[in-house]
């Protein structure tokens, strides 16, 4: 038997009690003794409405060793309190212990169905039989019910007893070790580290909701957090694995421990724990569970540039004109909603855009650069031939319907049926695909084969809009709504779906102007699915837009014979990293959203999306020379590395300044060269789990003085960009460089070399680069740049080895194949440097994919002048000893093992 009844704490116990704030839906500062009167479960003391303590659940008999693990039935403890009704009297709670390193445990109503999200889960299958799981936990400590879970010898997590589940509200409370907590989102987050001084509570629903500056849930959901627990560096993380509309908060409790109140609006309480030796550990046993992140092609690698408002072609062709003549890399050159009919999807605008898809071919076949085209989920509600993807989306009933015909407004539009309608940014009113359904991926699948046939074959797909956005809803009319014409809105009904009693943080934000939890979306009293058993959109809308990226994957990969295409989209949920990568939305061109960037990226990291970025030099707002200049440095190490920018605003392409385009030249021509490392992290986090960008805090977790550090960042663990982020100190970083030894790739020179952990300012003047270092024990391969990925693709390739021992890898394939990866259709080596001989392992010789498998030049940092080098056992003389760096030029074939001896 591995779990224990009684907890056995080794280490002292995590608190066991605490004063919890009633959730008044008005928000804690509404908080009085009249309202506080309103809620039988609550009770006023002092100046704050409390949850009384007497609430929650006692077991209902004791708990069970089961095959699956445990499991225990729970009643309420005062049947008669409540906060909103509803509540469920007896509860089924069962934990399964998947492996050595998961644990789920859900809580269910005993009596009757409720929803489930439709995800799946990668957990073995039931019964599970773990050898030696590094977690313990217990349902019950002296005869209580008191969840408790342990890893490594300690407590880790223990819940508050008041414990709320009802049928539109549940809310936890749990105490934490430790105080580094990462994760949750999408929030605009200003620090990676939560601050649990501040104790804010976030909103988790996925909005149309640009990154500003108040406490907003922005497009994606997920309801995941690890939390470093200790000084060595053990961790753990939580799933939630819950799609209604949530929120969070991380505070401290008045004994200073830490704390986490997670509250639900439906469904149930499911939650998955992964437990490591450290935050990349339990990062891995995430990744493996939510589904590992596609690869992009190797072309997604590349820069790519963006605006909304192109006004024509040859506007576009202009602007990458400018690229070419600044000699600035591009890989990808995108068409936002300008280039649509009237802003229908799958349609060209026949004025301006008509010649279009010839330079989408142009553009590929010539210059060796790929296109993207965005799709928008709304659907012009245009019929009778006016709009043949309407008709057809119709004939096969693809949208998304209300709840029953009682609730169809009288003014939606002719011919929309019981489909709910709202309004984006076509000129007329728009429905919804519900891509819950399997005839609308096959609808969505066969439209985008439609589209791709008329419009010059592009590889890119960008899906926007997918929370799903529906602008005005519930006001007067959208900000766009045509003038004249009377105003129109899209208005939800009254009902418990679109008025749940605790509609969450969200509601009372001010940037939601219709204080509904539909504003800015299509309404919750609607329903998606199977006609039979379907969902509630209350329940899935926050799988709108992770529906719409499995559609999306599927379509390309009946669409792109055999290539892997690049996909990008903005609302996400855990396990959407498996289709599609993500861009964090619709910044600011301010510093402090370049900053956020940052935060946003490592997150998206934890999440298992590492195809991630923010769009380069500011959305919204026009840039500066000097911001758009670091921001494009910044930017450069970004994985998903675009400009974008709104309509209206002035160009900020990183031609328009040359300063800026020195500086483009400079950020990328370094990304370019190392894009084969980038390139096999990007296979090691689709084979292995690993997150691609990661913070300082998760690669070196047992050095607690870097918990907090969330300016910098690494590719893996052998490379770290040191950006400048700040406006008041533009020309100058601080940087922390953590102990062992740094090489800065700027100038190869050795810039720290100690045993503790070091912080050094820089000067970094407006013509210079921002620091990128590599660190000690890595070897990094790359290529010379070029301006394409294409060409550089055609270059030899070479190593760099930093440090006297080292190792490092990489990963080959044609660069878009889909089925590379899993078919073994590429290259792999690996490099491993040892008492002065570096060793070069050819696992899988396919260097048939390759255009030169030579090992041109292998670079040396660390290393003292040799008396002499050898190549494969023999006398070599091709080398040089410049400035403390060795360079080796052997020109090896790399379809065999070789050595390279230094003497
Ligand atoms: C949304 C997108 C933005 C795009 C615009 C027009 O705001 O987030 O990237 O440019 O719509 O399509």
């Amino acid at each position: 038997m591995k779990f224990s009844w009684v907890l056995l704490v080794c280490t002292a116990a995590l608190a066991g009690a605490a004063d919890l704030d009633c959730p008044l839906p008005g928000g804690p500062d509404t908080a009085s003794e009249e309202t506080c009167a309103l809620y039988s479960a609550c009770l006023w003391s002092g100046d704050r409405c409390l949850l009384a303590e007497d609430i929650g659940y006692q077991l209902d008999g004791p708990p069970l060793v089961i095959h699956t693990g445990y499991e225990a039935y729970l009643e309420r403890r005062r049947p008669e309190a409540t906060v909103f009704g509803g509540d469920v009297d007896r509860l089924h709670v069962l934990a399964v212990e998947y492996d050595d390193h998961r644990l789920g445990v859900s809580f269910r109503d005993a009596n009757a169905d409720r929803y489930e999200v439709p995800v799946p889960l990668d957990v073995p299958p039931l019964p599970t039989d773990p050898n030696y799981p590094v977690y313990d936990m217990s349902l019950s400590t002296d005869g209580e019910f008191e969840l408790s879970v342990q890893h490594s010898g300690a407590e880790v997590l223990r819940m508050l007893p008041q414990f709320v589940y009802s049928d539109q509200f549940i809310e936890a409370t749990f105490v934490l070790a430790g105080s580094d907590v990462y994760g949750f989102g999408e929030n605009n987050h200003d620090s990676f580290r939560h601050d649990l001084d501040v104790g804010e509570t976030w909103p988790v629903f996925a909005l149309d909701r640009p990154p500003g500056d108040g406490v907003e849930n922005l497009y994606g959901t997920h309801p995941f957090f690890t939390a470093i627990e200790d000084d060595f560096g053990h961790s753990f993380g939580v799933l939630f694995l819950n799609s209604n509309a949530m929120e969070y908060r991380l505070f401290r409790l008045e004994d200073g421990s830490t704390a986490l109140t997670f509250r639900t609006t439906g469904g149930i309480l499911d939650m998955c724990f992964f437990f490591g030796d450290s935050p990349l550990e339990v990062l891995r046993q995430y990744y493996l569970t939510i589904g590992r992140p596609v690869m992009p092609p190797y072309w997604g690698l590349g820069f790519q540039l963006c605006r909304y408002g192109y006004t024509s072609t040859d506007d576009i062709r202009a602007v990458r004109e400018r690229m070419k003549a600044a000699q600035i890399p591009q890989d990808i050159q995108y068409s936002d909603i300008d280039y649509m009919n009237v802003r229908r999807d799958f349609t060209i605008d026949p004025r301006n855009f008509s010649d279009l898809p010839a330079y989408v071919q142009e553009l590929r076949e010539q210059e060796e650069v790929r296109f993207v085209y965005i799709y928008d989920p709304a659907i012009a509600a245009e019929f009778d031939g006016g709009y043949p993807s309407a008709d057809r989306g119709v004939q096969s009933d693809v949208f998304i319907k209300w709840m029953n015909a009682s609730l169809v407004p009288d003014d939606q539009c002719e011919g929309c049926r019981d489909y709910v309608v709202g309004y984006v940014w076509p000129e007329s009113k728009t429905l919804f695909p519900d891509f819950l359904k399997v005839e609308t991926v096959n609808w969505w699948v066969d439209e985008m084969r439609r589209f791709r046939e008329i419009s010059g074959g592009a590889d890119g797909f960008w899906i926007d809009m997918n929370e799903p956005s529906s602008f005005g809803t519930n006001l007067e009319k959208p900000f766009n709504w045509p003038d004249d014409l009377p105003p129109w809105s899209l208005k939800c009904p009254d009902t418990k779906w679109d008025s749940p009693p605790y509609p969450t943080r969200w509601v009372r934000d001010p940037s939601n102007e219709s204080k509904r939890l539909s504003d800015h979306t299509i309404c919750m009293s609607t329903v998606q699915g199977n006609d039979t058993h379907p969902f509630l959109h209350y329940d899935v809308h926050n799988l709108f837009g992770y529906a719409e990226a499995s559609a999306t994957r599927l379509a390309m990969d009946m669409l792109l014979e055999g290539r892997r295409g690049l996909l990008v989209g903005r609302s996400t949920f855990p396990g959407s990293g498996m289709w599609t990568g993500h861009w964090l939305g619709d910044n600011t061109a301010r510093w402090k959203d370049m900053k956020r960037s940052v935060v946003g990226m490592l997150e998206f990291n934890m999440f298992g999306i590492p195809y991630v970025g923010a769009d380069i030099c500011g959305f919204n707002g026009a840039s500066t020379e000097e911001l758009c200049l670091r921001w494009t440095q910044l930017g450069a190490f970004y994985p998903f590395s675009r400009n974008h920018n709104t309509i209206g605003t002035p160009a900020q392409d990183p031609a328009v300044w040359p300063s800026v385009a020195a500086a483009a030249r400079d950020a990328l021509g370094l990304r370019y060269r190392l894009l084969p490392y980038l390139y096999t992290l990007f296979w090691r986090a689709r084979a292995f789990g690993e997150p691609v960008v990661r913070s300082l805090a998760f690669q070196f977790p047992t050095d607690p003085a870097l918990r907090g550090v969330d300016t910098q960042f690494l590719w893996g663990d052998g490379v770290m960009v040191a950006p400048i982020l700040d406006e008041t100190s533009m020309t100058s970083v601080n940087v922390t460089l953590p102990a062992g030894k740094w090489w800065d790739l700027r100038d190869g020179k050795l810039a720290y070399s100690g045993d503790i952990t070091t912080t050094f300012q820089y000067h970094v003047g407006m013509d210079e680069m921002i620091p990128v270092y590599a660190r000690a024990g890595t070897i990094l391969p790359w290529q010379r740049n070029e301006t394409t990925t294409a060409a550089a693709r055609r270059n030899p390739f070479n190593l760099s080895v930093f440090g006297d021992t080292a190792a490092g890898e990489l990963y080959w394939d044609d660069g878009e194949s889909r089925l590379a990866p899993y078919l073994g259709d590429f290259y792999r080596s690996q490099f491993w440097l040892e008492s002065g001989e570096l060793h070069m392992d050819v696992l899988q010789p396919r260097t048939d994919l390759m255009h030169q498998p030579v090992l041109e030049t292998v670079l040396f940092y660390g290393q003292h002048q040799p008396t002499a080098v050898l190549v494969d056992g023999e006398a070599f003389e091709d080398w040089s000893f410049v400035e403390d760096v060795l360079t080796v030029r052997p020109n090896l074939d790399m379809a065999t093992n070789h050595t390279v001896t230094l003497q």
